[in-house]
């Protein structure tokens, strides 16, 4: 099982408070925002950079900036949202695109709603979804981005489950996992066990 398991003391203690079911939407959104940052510096360890010449008030110098097109960043909605900012909080000029998928209840297979991209030439991007739990929509996700001629793409999620991870081990072997937490399992509801619940029911304050 490929993945990658951010587990800084700082983050695990966030993803607690996140768990415990009397954290309320407020402080649940914010804290989804400082992980995401903790998260988002190491996922953009490998952004290239490019020499740039300045000037200090003391002296000039070579200084480094990041060099290419900006990232782009595709939450899936509507949890999915939950992590954008984070992640703009660290690159501001990144361009964000919106994916949109609902669960056909025939098949159970994913189908597209809505899918808002940036331009794709040489943008590296991050998929964002808290939960990867089947692994059903993220892996959808991820097609809709491949069949747009997106190459360089990474997974980025709070909790996933073990079955998750397989799922898009399989169907993109290419794709890097980042996760906060991997927990145990799935249940009969296709909830992730311990989890948190709904992420999107607790970012929004729904029901
Ligand atoms: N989506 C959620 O919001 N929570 C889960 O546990 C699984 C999927």
């Amino acid at each position: 099982m490929h993945v990658q398991v951010m587990d800084h003391p700082l983050i695990q203690h966030k993803v607690t408070l996140m768990r415990m079911k009397e954290t309320g939407s407020k402080d649940f959104r914010d804290l989804l925002v400082e992980i995401t940052m903790l998260m988002g510096y190491e996922i953009t360890r490998d952004l290239p950079l490019e020499d740039v010449e300045i000037e200090t008030p003391i002296t000039k110098m070579t200084g480094k900036q990041l060099s290419g097109k900006q990232l782009g960043i595709v939450p899936v909605l509507r949890a999915g949202l939950g992590m954008v900012q984070g992640l703009l909080n660290l690159i501001p000029t990144a361009k964000v695109g919106h994916i949109g998928l609902y669960r056909d209840p025939k098949t159970l297979k994913p189908v597209e709603y809505y899918c808002k991209l940036p331009d794709v030439q040489d943008r590296d991007f991050i998929i964002v979804d808290p939960m990867l739990a089947t692994g059903g929509s993220a892996a959808a996700a991820i097609t809709m981005l491949k069949n747009r001629g997106i190459k360089n793409i990474k997974l980025m999620c709070l909790v996933a489950a073990p079955q998750g991870v397989q799922e898009i081990n399989k169907q993109h072997p290419d794709v890097r996992i980042f996760v906060a937490a991997l927990d145990d399992k799935l249940n009969e509801n296709g909830y992730i066990v311990p989890g948190l619940g709904d992420a999107g029911d607790r970012i929004f304050g729904t029901k």
